[in-house]
């Protein structure tokens, strides 16, 4: 049932049949889609996402489902900040056409038995310390763009994994869709804009920041010409030391096959750094392309 709430407001859609016929009508008449998969608890770096949906399609479509099967056993499904009203509000003003939110049972009725798995890309990085996180994500990033059709999906650059993933699923499963990445957006201070940001207390919040201080080292590192892997791994992993509690990992190695150089970074390629560290029981991640971005 599709129903609206209010001037300006996205239409909120639960059944994604019913979106699929009111897009493809659309569709018929010329539109094109723009659409922005979520887990909702909405910030700006969503936000900027929606607003670039705008620019390059006619149609902006946001979904806000927090998916079960890419959260393990341990980690915060439960206690995941889930505020849909409140996130459709902050989507009024931008001008949302479409929301789709379904429940748990319209995306996983049971019986459902297919998986998505991206083979490569996952070898590392958050791929072995969150098994069967990235099958969960490809396999409803690949259903929510069949819910919605053809279009342009956009995705953060704060998950450079996820996003390499989804483009690889993108191509290999032939779906109509084109996959466009941006950038990161990011606090004042440098820290970037996550969901999960709002576990931190205000002495984990001041923590916090020591990633991007760490990508930034690095950044400075590489454009004084630090070709060294290990070199730029020890620059960055210096930042983080007694400032987070635990670290997972800092990968420095090639962005688009997420495997470390061999050796030094090669001439005229860029070198990514990512890093995943714990503040207290809060994960956060972060990444710059060395030679691109200056976080
Ligand atoms: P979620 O964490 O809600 O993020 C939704 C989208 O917003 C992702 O593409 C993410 O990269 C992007 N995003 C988050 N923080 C950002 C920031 N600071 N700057 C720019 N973009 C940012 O990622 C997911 O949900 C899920 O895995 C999903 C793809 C929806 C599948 O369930």
């Amino acid at each position: 049932m599709a129903k609206r709430t209010g001037d300006g407001a996205p239409r909120v859609v639960t059944d994604p049949p019913e979106l699929r016929r009111l897009l493809d009508a659309e569709r018929r008449k010329g539109a094109t889609v723009g659409f922005v998969p979520t887990m909702g608890a909405l910030h700006e770096g969503h936000l900027a996402l929606v607003r670039h949906a705008r620019e390059i399609a006619d149609l902006a479509v946001v979904s806000i489902f927090v998916n079960p099967t890419q959260f393990g056993p341990r980690e915060d499904l439960a206690r995941y900040p889930r505020d849909l009203a409140g996130d459709v509000r902050l989507l009024a003003p931008l001008r949302t056409d479409f929301v789709l939110a379904p429940p748990v049972e319209a995306v996983y009725p049971s019986g459902h038995a297919t998986t998505v798995h991206v083979a490569g890309l996952t070898d590392g990085l958050c791929g072995p310390l969150r098994p069967g996180h990235f099958d969960g994500v490809a396999t409803v990033v690949a259903k929510l763009c069949s819910m919605v059709g053809p279009c342009k999906a956009l995705f953060g650059r704060k998950d450079f994994q996820q996003l390499q993933v989804i483009r690889r699923m993108a191509t290999d499963l032939d779906l109509p869709v084109e996959v466009v990445g941006r950038p990161t957006v990011r606090e004042a201070d440098g820290l970037a804009m996550s969901s999960r940001n709002r576990y931190l207390s205000s002495e984990q919040r001041a923590r916090a920041v020591a990633l991007v201080e760490g990508l930034r080292s690095g950044a400075t590192a590489f454009a004084g010409g630090e070709r060294d892997p290990a070199a730029l791994e020890r620059t960055v992993r210096g930042k983080l030391e007694s400032r987070v509690d635990r670290v997972d990992y800092v990968f420095v190695g090639d962005p688009e096959t997420l495997h470390p150089y061999p050796g030094p970074v090669p001439e005229g390629r860029t070198v990514l750094a990512a890093i995943a560290a714990w503040i207290g029981t809060t994960r956060l991640i972060d990444n710059a392309e060395l030679g691109l971005d200056r976080p």
